[in-house]
């Protein structure tokens, strides 16, 4: 098979920043996606209604010309944030998630939940008007290794906050472990899972046998080679639960390459052509659809889209940039370590 037709990808997890950042990444995920969820961790952070619509606005000016590409605006959840404002918000159709970072897991989560009682009000509003939360399942306690902090996760926050909230539609983002797709394999229709490109392809040996990789440092951070199988395993699936979010999060080169280094990979630009590579790799390329353009529409309940992106298999390997320029700095690409012959036409 060397082409492949499918309903325009959607990305079910992005950051885009603001800015001169902004400006400069927009263009791929337009290119290649005709929705995806806008990630809120701005500084300061997306917080309410008014928040979101100004966001929106920034994006809809910074798209390129002629773009029909739709920001899904997300909340950050904090310990303030009032239950009436995120409801207006979604009643208006504005935002169609609300984000929960534990404080401190990652970029820009200082405003993020420290105590989980003080947001069950929230929560439980969520779950009478189904809006979904996507979380970002870490703990952060610094006694608990960092490898095992999205399994501790589970079991000390999510699980016990899916009980006390029943109803409460949620979305595991990047999940990174076996643990974490049993997790979802095990509960009803109201729990999915968003699987990154750079999680399907790396582990944690890329990161750091051999010399230290900063691009391949993100959060979580990628786990031993049983976890991306069990991974690959449930992306190919065709499972309605998992669906693709890329968490594609650029930094400036400097930063990455630093001696407290960034957490984020970006792949907006590769990342169809990776998916097709991985997909064909494991016998799947006909469930590509489903990770990439049916399951997440499915979820947020919204309609897949009706236009088609056609993947087109070359006999010689395909190049991308290694990098790019912004007026935020220079942002390298997620580089897989292969060659890629898959690319959108
Ligand atoms: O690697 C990551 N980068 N993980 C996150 O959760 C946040 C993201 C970012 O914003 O840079
Ligand atoms: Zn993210």
């Amino acid at each position: 098979m060397n082409t492949l037709t499918i309903p325009t990808p959607d990305d079910w997890h992005l950051h885009l920043r603001d800015g001169e950042m902004l400006k400069g990444v927009i263009g791929h995920s337009a290119a290649h996606f005709a929705r995806a969820i806008i990630m809120p961790n701005l500084v300061p952070p997306v917080v309410t209604g008014a928040d979101a619509a100004a966001y929106r606005d920034r994006i809809r000016v910074a798209l390129p010309q002629g773009a029909s590409f739709e920001p899904l605006m997300t909340l950050y959840l904090t310990e303030t944030t009032d239950p009436d404002d995120v409801e207006a918000a979604a009643n208006s159709g504005l935002i169609k998630a609300l984000k929960l970072y534990p404080a401190g897991a990652t970029t820009n989560s200082d405003s993020g939940v420290r105590d989980f009682d003080k947001v069950v009000p929230v929560l439980e509003r969520m779950a009478q008007i189904g809006l979904p939360l996507c979380v970002h399942g870490e703990v952060t306690n610094s006694d608990i290794d960092i490898f095992d902090r999205e399994a501790v996760f589970i079991e000390t926050v999510l699980d016990p906050l899916r009980r006390r909230v029943p109803g409460l539609r949620a979305v595991m983002e990047h999940v990174t472990t076996a643990d974490g797709v049993e997790y979802v394999k095990a509960n009803d229709t109201d729990l999915a899972a968003t699987i990154t490109t750079h999680h399907l392809i790396i582990n944690r040996n890329h990161i750091l046998a051999g010399g230290i990789r900063p691009h391949y440092y993100c959060l979580p951070v990628a786990k031993r080679e049983t976890h991306r199988l069990a991974l690959r395993a449930a992306a190919t699936s065709g499972d309605a639960r998992f669906f693709l979010g890329t968490d594609s999060a650029p930094h400036p080169t400097d930063l990455k390459e630093n001696a407290c280094g960034c957490a984020g990979c970006y792949t907006s630009v590769n990342t169809m052509s990776l998916l097709a590579h991985v997909f064909e790799e494991d016998g799947a390329l006909d469930r590509l659809k489903n990770f990439a353009s049916l399951n997440g529409p499915k979820f947020y309940g919204l309609p897949v889209n009706q236009s088609q992106m056609t993947l087109v298999k070359s006999d010689q390997p395909i190049s991308f940039p290694t990098g790019f320029e912004t007026g935020a700095g220079h942002v390298t690409v997620f580089d897989p370590g292969f060659d890629v012959f898959w690319h959108p036409q």
